[in-house]
């Protein structure tokens, strides 16, 4: 049998030798890395029980995911494709290339006076130029923070605030199927609502528009550019900062996650092994956007780590032009392993129920397509298998992580499917699933999915500038676990079940979002006396925000004037991605003696599903009030 075959029988093996001894199994997955001076200290823990990974080692993340590769052979193989239909544009990048203009952006931005560990802001659109800016940002030292580009202005205000970034870099528009997004209004606006004021911005400007600059504060890039000497990489320690990915947490305040340079690199190469089963030359395509950690670690950094060709795709699997799209990508560019959210899947199969128009590509090259961001429901899966013919593989991962918590290990052993589950725990993170007190339930039980400490490398160990908020949101709960703040079970063969979110954040198409931070942008209305926002299923999107709202006494308002404005200000203030559309006007909020809105009891209600009234409710009338008028609305039937 070949070394591969015999790998091949050793899941169980290999995750046990990653729970009892973790260090001794991360230190030989570190060896696969070019480090400057490889680390002595594997792993440390602090006695809340927080690991902290490879933190004397020294070495730089985009020397790892480029010169190393340039010197090593590979400078003509194709590091990055970028493919945009909605500019009608094709371009490619060798790892030659790649480096070259990462070396040259990373050269404009130390003339700015970027140094190791100064934090640079990225709100761009999905160019290349947009992961240039991310791996030029490593080569630095610095520290980048990729803001979404559907996020509106107050959100990128409350993160150039928190991140307090040295410079700002932007393109002048984004384009969208329908209509052009302009950037730089949005970014004057930020900078208008945001106390900290960056140096400096540089704007790229794109064809498709050109948005004016504010002498003394914005640069052209391409005359920065043009001015700019490559430079080479700043050597960091393992537990410098990468970068800081802001997350949505319950409350309107978003958690700036912080990645570390050493086990992130680690992490990424040993999942695109071990989970992604991909080798150096192949071709992997993660159709997100470099805003979510989706967009980081397999756009960006996982394939360029292992050596593959990534491909940054600026489209939908919809409508630019077809649901042909996604499958177009994978024969034209030899795909062989395909991400993306269920959303995407569901849009598919909705205009493409037959498969016509995939069946029109050769999808020869593509081994295995793989689904993150929000639960793959069965019937999506079964049809995606059966349409495809080929293994479509369901995984769990949050930000907070930056790679897969359970999946099928294909590059150690391919389990078999089991529709609904994302399979087993990823080697190094030992998931329990525990009661309400902190205890393991029996399998088969529904209870918190944990995960005990410590967590492995990439994983999350602090909060950027929120030292207590990282043990507030994830420890406190259960004292020697991360909380991961979704639910579910393990089932007898030890394959995890992730069932929903058991706080306030909703899932919109892949896209997490607080219901909390909706709640405060609505009760900012004038005439809002309070509301709750609450998530109604939805069969393309999974999730969709739902508000119900109690009005002000005197308010002459429609409810229909509610409405429309309440989408303005949601658009406005957090983003068109929120997908914010429906509002209930309600008489009154169900509430518990002590004060708490009832919001799951609500959520079932909206969703069809039985619930139970608590005890501790203040008024029983109000329940089969707010069904009468969501029945009337058409919610409900
Ligand atoms: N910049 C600015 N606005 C953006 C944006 C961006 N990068 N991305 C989305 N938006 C806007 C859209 O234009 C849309 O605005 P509208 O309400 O004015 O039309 C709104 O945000 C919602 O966007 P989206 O969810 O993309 O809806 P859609 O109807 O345009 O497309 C799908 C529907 C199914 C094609 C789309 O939701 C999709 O591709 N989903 C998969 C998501 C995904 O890949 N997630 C990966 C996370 S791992
Ligand atoms: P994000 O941090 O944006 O990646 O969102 C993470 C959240 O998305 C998780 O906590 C889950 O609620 C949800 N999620 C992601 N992947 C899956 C999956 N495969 N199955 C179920 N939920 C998922």
């Amino acid at each position: 049998m070949s070394d591969k075959a015999n790998q091949k029988t050793e899941y169980s093996a290999e995750f046990s030798r990653s729970m009892q001894d973790p260090e001794g199994f991360w230190r030989d997955q570190a060896k696969q890395l070019p480090w400057f001076k490889f680390p002595e200290q594997i792993l440390k823990t602090d006695a809340q029980g927080i690991g902290y990974w490879f933190a004397d080692g020294e070495m730089n993340t985009a020397y790892m995911a480029l010169d190393h590769h340039v010197e090593n052979g590979r400078g003509d193989q194709l590091a990055l494709l970028y493919d945009s239909p909605v500019t009608d544009t094709k371009t490619q990048y060798t790892y030659k290339q790649l480096t070259e203009c990462v070396a040259r952006t990373a050269g404009m931005l130390a003339k700015l006076g970027v140094n190791r560990g100064d934090r640079v802001i990225i709100y761009m659109p999905m160019i290349p130029e947009a992961v240039i800016a991310m791996l030029a940002v490593a080569r630095l030292g610095a520290i980048h923070s990729v803001v979404f580009g559907g996020f509106a202005a107050p959100e990128l205000a409350v993160r150039i605030d928190d991140a307090k970034p040295k410079v700002i870099l932007s393109a002048s528009c984004g384009i969208e199927v329908k209509r052009r997004i302009e950037y730089k209004p949005l970014l004057d606006h930020a900078l208008e609502l945001a106390t900290h004021q960056p140096d400096c911005c540089v704007i790229y400007q794109r064809r498709e528009s050109i948005a004016p600059l504010k002498a003394g504060r914005d640069h052209d890039w391409a005359t920065l550019l043009a001015a700019a000497e490559p430079v080479g990489c700043t050597p960091v320690k393992g537990s410098d900062p990468l970068y800081i990915l802001y997350t949505s947490g319950t409350t309107g305040k978003p958690k700036g996650v912080v990645r570390e340079n050493g086990g992130h690199a680690v992490a990424l190469k040993y999942s695109m092994s071990a989970i992604y089963d991909t080798a150096p030359g192949e071709v992997f395509f993660a159709s997100s956007d470099v805003g979510w950690v989706v967009g980081h670690s397999y756009i960006v950094y996982g394939p360029l780590l292992q050596g593959c060709t990534t491909i940054v795709y600026e489209g939908k699997p919809v409508m630019t032009p077809d649901a042909g799209a996604l499958w177009r990508l994978c024969e034209e560019y030899g795909v062989k392993s395909l991400f993306t959210a269920p959303t995407a899947f569901r849009a598919v199969k909705k205009e493409d129920p037959d498969g016509a128009l995939m069946h029109r590509y050769n999808l020869g090259t593509l081994k295995n397509i793989f689904s993150a961001g929000e639960r793959l429901d069965p019937p999506t899966q079964e049809w995606l298998m059966k349409t495809s013919g080929k293994p479509v593989i369901d995984h769990w991962w949050q930000t907070e992580t930056g790679w897969a918590i359970t999946a099928n290990p294909c590059g150690i052993e391919t389990m078999p499917v089991k529709l609904g589950s994302s399979t087993v725990p990823t080697p190094g993170f030992n998931v329990q699933i525990l009661n309400e007190n902190g205890q393991p339930v029996p399998r088969g039980v529904q209870g918190y999915i944990a995960i005990q400490l410590p967590l492995p490398p990439s994983c999350l160990n602090r909060i950027w500038g929120d030292d207590k908020r990282f043990s507030q949101s994830y420890l406190n709960f259960f004292p020697g676990y991360y909380a991961s703040g979704d639910g579910g079970y393990i089932d007898a063969d030890g394959y995890v079940f992730v069932m929903g979110r058991v706080d306030d954040v909703i899932n919109v198409a892949g896209h997490r979002l607080s219901t909390g931070e909706m709640e405060e942008v609505i009760a900012n209305h004038a005439a809002v006396a309070e509301c709750a926002v609450i998530a109604r299923d939805d069969d393309l999107k999974g999730q969709v925000p739902m508000g119900l709202v109690v009005l002000k006494g005197g308010v002459t308002l429609s409810e229909d004037e509610v409405q429309q404005q309440l989408v303005s200000l949601i658009r406005a203030q957090i983003g068109a991605i929120t997908c914010y559309k429906d509002t209930v006007v309600v008489a009154r909020l169900p509430k518990t003696r002590s004060g708490k809105t009832l919001r799951n009891t609500l959520s079932r209600l909206v969703n069809g599903k039985e619930y139970t009234v608590p005890s501790t409710i203040d008024d029983m009338a109000v329940i089969p009030e707010i069904a009468d008028k969501l029945r009337a609305r058409g919610f409900i039937a």
